[in-house]
């Protein structure tokens, strides 16, 4: 039997799953998490499908080791590439991922079926975006556009201004732009697919109009996984109070850089000392 009280696991390539991880610990106020930010191998978006797998795995494992009753991955790439390889390996672990709630959230909001989603190159070369949200509305018409320079705008913390801007307009301006909504190819949806563009968020608004939906899967991954735990029946009913709840930080490179940057991420200050380093 596996016991309630046992932490839950978040996975991400670095700190970006943080965004996440913010929504787990208010949807799920009685748990305990663990979170692993994968930081000396980051970016995964850039890397070969195999590659992600074999460090999805590692890091599955590494937290499985510390006794976790459920497992999140919080990254978007590992998602898209990773999860048949983890629910092979995992079988029994309640494991949830961002992409199949993400397609859930982005064909609730659309009217038109016209769904845009943007993530890391990975992400879109796999195409499990595309699969998820045409598989839940075979009508729809998906457009996929990576767009790996946001990852590192949102790392530096260039989320607003000058640069954000043009590199949102270069990367947007083709799936929303004039042209777009002259061949009545413009999304009525966005789907930020991966967990450092909600940082962007504000930037992505001002170029995509008002008129769009902007869909990221913290919240619903955060009640997807809440309906898992409850089926299980392992949900730790006993709330903490917003200070005080168990969080244990883990990265595989930078304590103070994780802290430093994963405080954005995680809107609220991050210590070095909070983080701990580990080998996978
Ligand atoms: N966290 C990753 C994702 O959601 C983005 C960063 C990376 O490329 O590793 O896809």
């Amino acid at each position: 039997m596996t016991d309630r009280s046992a932490p839950i696991g978040v996975f991400d390539s670095g700190v970006g799953g943080l965004t996440v991880l913010r929504a787990l610990q208010s949807e799920l106020s009685g748990e305990h998490f663990i979170y692993l930010g994968d930081t000396a191998r980051l970016p995964y978006g850039t890397k070969d499908p195999d590659t992600v797998v074999r460090y999805a795995l590692q890091a599955g494992q590494s937290l499985i080791e510390r006794g976790v009753k459920a497992l999140i991955v919080a990254c978007n790439t590992a998602s898209a590439v990773a999860m048949p390889a983890m629910a092979q390996h995992y079988r029994g672990l309640p494991l949830i991922g961002v992409v199949h709630p993400g397609a859930d959230a982005a064909v609730a909001a659309t009217r038109s079926g016209q769904i845009a989603v943007i993530g890391t190159e990975a992400t879109v070369r796999g195409g499990a975006y595309q699969r998820a949200i045409l598989a839940r509305r075979p009508d729809a018409r998906v457009t996929a556009r990576a767009c790996q320079l946001f990852v590192a705008l949102a790392e530096e913390g260039w989320t607003e201004g000058a640069i954000a801007r043009a590199v949102a307009e270069r990367y947007l301006g083709p799936l929303f732009g004039a042209e777009a909504r002259e061949r009545h190819e413009s999304a009525d949806t966005l789907v930020l697919g991966c967990t450092h563009f909600p940082m962007l968020r504000d930037t992505i608004r001002a170029v995509i109009g008002t008129e769009v939906a902007i869909v990221d899967s913290a919240a619903i991954t955060a009640a997807t996984a809440r309906t898992l735990l409850r089926e299980r029946g392992l949900i730790n009913g006993v709330a903490h109070e917003v200070g005080a709840r168990p969080l244990q930080l883990l990265a595989t490179d930078g304590a103070a850089r994780f802290a430093a940057i994963g405080s954005r991420f995680l809107g609220r200050p991050i210590e070095a000392r909070e983080v701990e380093l580990v080998d996978l």
